[in-house]
């Protein structure tokens, strides 16, 4: 898929969340990918601070200056992305996916009917910004360079 990875198969081997602190593969595609900073998010009522806030919030349609990379732990859920004539692409995600999110890219994320997802969020710098541009951000550069790199055919590197 050009529009954004789904990364459960990484040079030949399989994300697992039972093994992933050991077996060295996320380490992997940390340093190829400049991935320097992580931390987990829980999205449930109780976990989630202003649950029904940010979850309308990661539901309305935006777009980020950075990639937006997530490791389903556990749970599932949906990302929706914009094709190239701009209709929703619906990605299941589920335990042990990664995806990532190219900059300047409209989605949107919802969860499921079992209400529950535990992803671990990853960030290429120390600080990470998880802002989000709500639509219409066409003049933000990140939507120019995505709009390019479309036009392009995606054949130069997603990564910054
Ligand atoms: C976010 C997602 C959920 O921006 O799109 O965190
Ligand atoms: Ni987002």
């Amino acid at each position: 898929m050009t529009l954004l990875f789904l990364i459960k198969k990484y040079s030949g081997s399989q994300l697992n969340v039972d093994t992933y602190k050991a077996d060295g593969l996320l380490d992997k595609i940390r340093i190829q990918r400049h991935y320097t900073y992580e931390d987990e998010v829980v999205c449930t009522k109780e976990a989630l601070p202003e649950y029904e806030k940010t979850m309308q919030k990661f539901f309305t349609e935006h777009l980020h200056p950075d990639e937006e990379i997530r490791f389903i732990l556990d749970g599932s859920g949906y990302f929706d992305v914009r094709d190239k004539n701009d209709e929703w692409i619906r990605i299941e995600a589920t335990t042990g996916d990664m995806l990532v999110i190219p900059r300047g890219i409209y989605h949107r994320f919802t969860l499921d009917m079992k209400d529950f997802i535990k992803a671990k969020r990853l960030f290429s710098g120390d600080t990470p910004v998880w802002t989000a541009f709500f639509r219409p951000a066409d003049d933000m550069q990140c939507r120019k360079d995505y709009l390019e790199r479309m036009k392009a055919g995606f054949t130069a590197p997603l990564i910054k």
